[in-house]
């Protein structure tokens, strides 16, 4: 991915809490969680920190499994959390643990007392030849043993690690090593709730470890947009091959905005600000939905079958979308962005820098879904919707060894159907919800009422589309975003409940809805769903705080560092 200058800023680095948070009141309410780090970090380590990296989870208000498809999505970065505390290990402890001090070791522990001290070290063989001068050596990647069948908590430290590894310490053999790290790390974004806690995790180990090696003193210190780009690509190290929305929200977020981030010619994050009374409010099913583990009939099966449909959809309407060399064409991935940009006459070579332009992209959607074009992903046998294989091969035009070779050779899937039409239909009619969804914020138009209505309107419609087409939510999520909607049958003083929508939010198939809800509301709101949510039964208050929770957009990630 190239990065546009938006994302060319540098990770902040605070040295104060206030700073940090925006606000003395927000920082005084996180000052006891940080102090319980650094006094853990003394405890476990015999030394104070000399870092702690945050990074923020997020909750997608509406654009759901289309940043895949390289179309924009609308997420803002949450208050919840991942800190990591760390610090490089001094040489001193050295006779008493030799052990630790090879190259990049590290001993990490976690604040949570259910998971347990973990040691590891990376590794890199690499053959010398024999009159090849030492500092022209190209070195072996660094590698670090990250078990895909069973995911852990240091799983997406070690995934964040790796990135820093690789792109900071591999060039030669004179290159220097990364030095032994001891972190600890605590957080507070659940896991498996659609609030993106995975890239939380993964960003914050990659500050940690870049910190820890002092990567933010030099000129290497990478830009916001480098992070993401290093976070994405170690994600996928635990076996997702998510879009991007994630990380970019983590990393950019502004206090007070939401943010519309779009992928094509480049990607940017444009600040918006939301209506002045709308407040969203997550709740969790309590359904941990793992989308590491499940992601072969789950996340990245819906990833190939985008894919699959842009494919058949380039060949249906005759589009060049491969490249040729003489005689020879090099098949490629292509998404169901370039496919409408390419139909509707507005594909820009991707090296263009140019900003999309919103107008052409928004009428290229309209016309797309009134036409019946989509026809073409539906199998030709009558009594389903969903295609063979086979049949998705042959509909693309490639011979089978073509289409194994680019969409399959790097992903597990596995299903019966591929359900093209249904998964094509979704993103396109979602891409256009998100356009729609970034006007109603940026009109400047005093209705708020009437803004707030609309939004609810197209959240509810994303939540329809996501459960019928896309096939991402499940029973207990739709149960919850029932009970959030029949907030507007009961009676608030002499009104009726303002809520104006809900849906699933994030990866999907559990993990949490978020609602709109009007800012007088919200205590109402929150109650009624503590209440009549039927999996939230007999649970303490201090329990359901942390599931049903209102959110205003806050900080994306930085580092702390510490000055005496
Ligand atoms: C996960 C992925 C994101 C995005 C969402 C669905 O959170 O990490 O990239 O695809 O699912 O919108």
């Amino acid at each position: 991915m190239t990065v546009l200058p938006a994302a060319d800023a540098p990770i902040p680095i605070f040295t104060t809490l206030k700073d940090l948070y925006g606000s003395l009141a927000t920082a005084v309410k996180h000052a006891e969680r940080w102090d319980e780090l650094v006094r853990e970090f003394h405890t476990k380590f015999g030394r104070k920190p000399t870092y702690v990296a945050r990074a923020p989870g997020r909750v997608n208000l509406i654009g759901e499994h289309i940043d895949y498809a390289h179309f924009g999505v609308f997420p803002a970065a949450i208050e919840h959390d991942i800190l990591i505390a760390c610090a490089p290990r001094p040489a001193s402890t050295a006779t008493a643990h030799p052990d630790r001090h090879a190259p990049g070791s590290v001993v990490a522990e976690n604040l949570h007392t259910r998971y347990t001290r973990q040691v590891f070290m990376p590794t890199r063989r690499h053959t010398l030849g024999d009159d090849v001068p030492l500092d022209a050596v190209r070195v072996a990647p660094w590698h670090l043993d990250i078990d895909k069948s069973e995911l852990r908590w240091e799983s997406y430290v070690k995934a964040g690690y790796y990135g820093v590894l690789n792109h900071f310490f591999s060039s030669s053999c004179t290159s220097p090593v990364p030095v032994p790290v001891d972190i600890l790390i605590t957080g507070t974004v659940p896991p498996g709730s659609g609030l993106s806690s995975s890239a939380a995790m993964v960003v914050s180990s990659t500050l940690a470890f870049l910190a820890a090696n002092g990567i933010f003193d030099g000129e290497k210190a990478p830009t916001k947009g480098e992070l993401i780009n290093i976070a994405v690509e170690n994600e996928r190290r635990v076996g997702v091959n998510s879009g991007g929305m994630d990380q970019s929200a983590s990393v950019i977020a502004l206090p007070g905005s939401a943010l519309y981030v779009s992928f094509v010619p480049s990607l940017h994050a444009e600040p918006i600000v939301l209506p002045r009374d709308a407040v969203f409010v997550c709740a969790n099913s309590l359904v941990v939905s793992n989308k590491a583990e499940s992601a072969k009939h789950q996340y990245n099966l819906r990833v190939v079958e985008t894919l699959g449909a842009a494919r058949v959809l380039a060949h249906h309407l005759n589009l060049q979308v491969d490249s040729r060399d003489g005689e020879n064409t090099k098949r490629r991935l292509v998404t169901l962005r370039e496919v409408l940009a390419r139909k509707s006459g507005f594909y820009r070579d991707e090296q263009d820098v140019q900003q999309e332009d919103l107008v052409q992209l928004r009428k290229g959607l309209e016309d797309l879904l009134e036409g019946n074009v989509l026809d073409c992903l539906l199998p030709k046998i009558e009594g389903r919707t969903g295609v063979t294989l086979e049949e998705m091969i042959g509909m693309g035009g490639m011979d089978e060894a073509e289409f194994r070779e680019v969409y399959l050779s790097w992903v597990d899937v596995e299903t019966t159907y591929f359900e093209l039409y249904l998964r094509a239909k979704h993103v396109f009619e979602e891409a256009l919800r998100v356009l729609q969804f970034r006007e109603v914020c940026l009109d400047g138009g005093d209705n708020e009422e009437s803004k707030l209505q609309t939004l609810g309107k197209y959240m509810n419609a994303s939540h329809a589309s996501c459960n019928d087409q896309f096939d991402c939510s499940h029973p207990k999520v739709n149960d919850l975003v029932q009970v959030a909607r029949s907030f507007g049958e009961v009676e608030v003083g002499q009104r009726k409940g303002r809520v104006y929508g809900s849906r699933v939010t994030g990866a999907g198939w559990g993990g949490c809805t978020v609602s709109l809800v009007h800012r007088e509301d919200v205590e109402a709101f929150i109650a009624h769903v503590k209440k009549k949510y039927p999996s939230y039964e007999g649970m303490s208050e201090e329990d359901l705080a942390g599931w049903v929770f209102a959110t205003e957009p806050g900080m994306g990630a930085c580092v702390f560092k510490f000055t005496d």
